[in-house]
């Protein structure tokens, strides 16, 4: 009888316990918007620092209005150059949205890259499914791509979805190529591939997802940084563990943050991202984020 008593009280402590943390992931934690900052060390030896917003993941809807506000004020950051990693919308009505977040940093030098929830909503995914490399790609609903990719390049930021060019960014000139989200196969790196400019104060390179292949030929051209977004950080992860998977090819221990690509003098940075998955609309141990990152002397 006392063992029975026992484990009805740790059955009964675990489920708490369960529902405890699932409403602190879905109704805290998803809403701690945190500033990352990182030194990343790319320019010439006598360089000014420069810095980059780097901001990836939305996900919005209409009704995400802390978000919104959260992001539209981190123009306060005074960044330089803002550059956006894809994943923006996650309803058929989020481009006003967007707008608004994105809106007071428009007066600054901004590029950006698409992922696939640029193109098409949510559906619904069993979240252990991320586990399998045999499932497949489920699309949603179409999202208003091409709305969005006409109010950003008319606000003067630039598509770098398989595309290349060339920017002034804080009296900088900075070399961008970048790739459609090679997660779902819209990359085409070799359009846009080659030796980067070495007459430039700095090369970046932008892919949402941030697929080794992808990243390894764009360090392998000489590009300083490679931005990417896509893995949410792992969205739900162990602590003094971190992430259990990345939802791509990238190693879990890069599924955030600054690290150095194998293989190559050029850094990585992974933003874990503002958003989740509408249909896990839940952050554990993985703080949804935006990146200031401060370039100085290598
Ligand atoms: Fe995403």
């Amino acid at each position: 009888m006392a063992k029975r008593s026992t484990l009805r009280r740790v059955v009964a402590g675990t489920t708490v316990l369960g529902a405890a943390t699932l409403a602190y992931a879905s109704l805290v934690e998803r809403n701690l918007f945190t500033l990352r900052r990182y030194d990343v060390p790319v320019l010439a030896s006598d360089a000014e620092p420069l810095r980059i917003l780097h901001l990836s993941d939305l996900h919005l809807t209409p009704g995400q209005h802390r978000k919104q506000r959260w992001v539209a004020e981190l123009a306060a950051t005074d960044p330089d150059l803002v550059i956006v990693t894809g994943d923006n919308m996650a309803h058929v009505d989020a481009v006003p949205a967007v707008l608004a977040a994105y809106g007071p940093l428009f007066d600054r030098p901004g590029a950006f890259v698409f992922g696939s929830n640029d193109y098409r909503g949510p559906v619904f995914k069993n979240p252990f499914g991320y586990f399998r490399a045999d499932r497949e790609y489920t699309q949603g609903v179409a999202l208003p791509t091409e709305e969005l990719r006409d109010a950003l390049t008319g606000a003067g930021w630039v598509d770098l979805n398989n595309a290349r060019t060339t920017i002034k960014a804080g009296g900088r000139t900075v070399e961008l190529v970048g790739v459609d989200d090679p997660h779902v196969g819209r990359d085409d790196y070799p359009a846009v591939a080659g030796p980067a400019d070495p007459t430039a104060d700095l090369r970046i390179a932008l892919t949402h997802s941030p697929e080794p292949p992808v990243v390894n030929a764009m360090t392998a051209d000489g590009f300083d940084l490679v931005l990417a977004g896509h893995t949410h950080g792992g969205q739900v992860c162990v602590p003094f563990v971190g992430a259990l998977v990345t939802n791509c090819g990238l190693d879990r221990r890069m599924a955030k943050g600054l690290h150095r690509w194998p293989g190559s003098d050029a850094l990585l940075h992974v933003s874990a991202g503002l958003g989740t998955h509408p249909t896990a609309p839940v952050r554990f141990a993985c703080p949804p984020e935006a990146s200031v990152l401060t370039l100085i002397p290598r």
